[in-house]
Order: C-alpha cells, then structure tokens, then sequence
C-alpha cells in the first residue's frame, strides 16, 4: 500500500498539488492521509496515524515546501508519531524496510536554491532523509515540482502525470 501524508495549509488555494493528488488518488492501493483536513486543532491521533504507517509500504510526504522546509503540522507530525521504541531506539523497528518519498513543489526554481554558503536543492532534503534513514526506511530520489507560480495549466498537468507514473512504477517494480 503507498500512503500519502499530505500536508497542505490551504488546500482550497491549491493548484500544484491539487493536480497531484488528482492523478494519484484513484490509484489501487493509494491511501491520502490530509493532516490539515484530519487535525485543524493540530491534535493528532498518533495511534491512527501508526497505524496507517504500519500497513504501509511506501510513505510519500507530499506537501508544499514552506520556509525551506515543510509546513509546521508535518513537522509536528513528525514528532509525535515518529515516536520512540516504536519508529526509533529500543524495540523501534515499525517502520523497517519501507520507503519514504519526498514529493515536494516549490514557488522557485530549481536555480532559486543555489543561494547561501550550503547550496543546492539536495541540502535540503536533508533532514527528512536522515530521519527516514535513521527510522530504518529506504530514501527514494525526491520527485520535485518547481516553479508552481509561473507554471501553465500544461506543465502543472504533466508534471502531475509524471507523479502518477512514479507511483505506478514503483507498484509495478514492488509486486507481489
Ligand atoms: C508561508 C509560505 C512559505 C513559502 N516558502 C517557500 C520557500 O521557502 N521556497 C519556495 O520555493 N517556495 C515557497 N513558498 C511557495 C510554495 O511552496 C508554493 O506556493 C507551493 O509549492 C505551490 O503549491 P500549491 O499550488 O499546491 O499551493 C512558500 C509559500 C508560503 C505560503
């Protein structure tokens, strides 16, 4: 099962990841998890959200990249679920052997993020690959989508599609 962490403040002013999910959603064995429309008190029910991670085998963290990072629910997310003896330190192994994706769009362009004294785009995948790496999950090559503000109805839908692919191709290379 891939599940989708979605983690969008404002869905309703979506365009990038509205047409993301679009794609996705009707896919076998494709669960969407959306924090915001879940939690709005940011009270997360951690059992139900392990207990979705655990029937997963590919967790895909799709949100919007807000401050070079993710949005502050993910985050909190993280945090309360990625708990310890369960994802992590003694007797922590629920999430071995799954993967992680990082499905992220952004207002600027890939060159936007050659600024400061650590550039490139890698730099800040970072910190979620390293937790994904320290939770015992395999860290899949990032699919991105730049450039959201000036992106035409074409290239958001292509984009979209390439989103949908990735998944398939990864139930088609995970079968049985
Ligand atoms: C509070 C806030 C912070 C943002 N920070 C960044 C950023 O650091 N880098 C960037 O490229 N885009 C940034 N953006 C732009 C969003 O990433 C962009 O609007 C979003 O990816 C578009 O996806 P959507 O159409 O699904 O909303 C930010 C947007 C908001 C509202």
């Amino acid at each position: 099962m891939i599940l989708i962490i979605y983690a969008h403040p404002y869905p309703q002013h979506s365009h990038a990841n509205k047409r993301m999910l679009e794609q996705v959603r009707t896919l076998d064995d494709v669960e969407v998890r959306s924090l915001y429309s879940l939690y709005p008190d940011f009270n997360i029910d951690i059992a139900a959200e392990q207990d979705a991670l655990s029937r997963a085998d590919l967790i895909i963290l799709q949100h919007p990249m807000q401050w070079y990072s993710t949005p502050p629910l993910l985050k909190l997310w993280m945090d309360k679920v990625l708990s310890h003896g369960w994802a992590y330190g003694h007797g922590g192994t629920a999430l071995h052997g799954k993967s992680m994706l990082w499905a992220v769009t952004t207002g600027g362009a890939e060159s936007h993020f050659e600024i400061g004294s650590h550039p490139g785009f890698d730099v800040l995948a970072q910190p979620l690959e390293a937790t994904a790496i320290y939770c015992g999950l395999k860290w899949l090559p990032p699919f991105t989508l730049h450039s959201t503000f000036i992106c035409d109805e074409e290239t958001l839908q292509a984009k979209a599609r390439h989103y949908k692919q990735r998944l398939l191709a990864w139930q088609e290379d995970n079968r049985g």
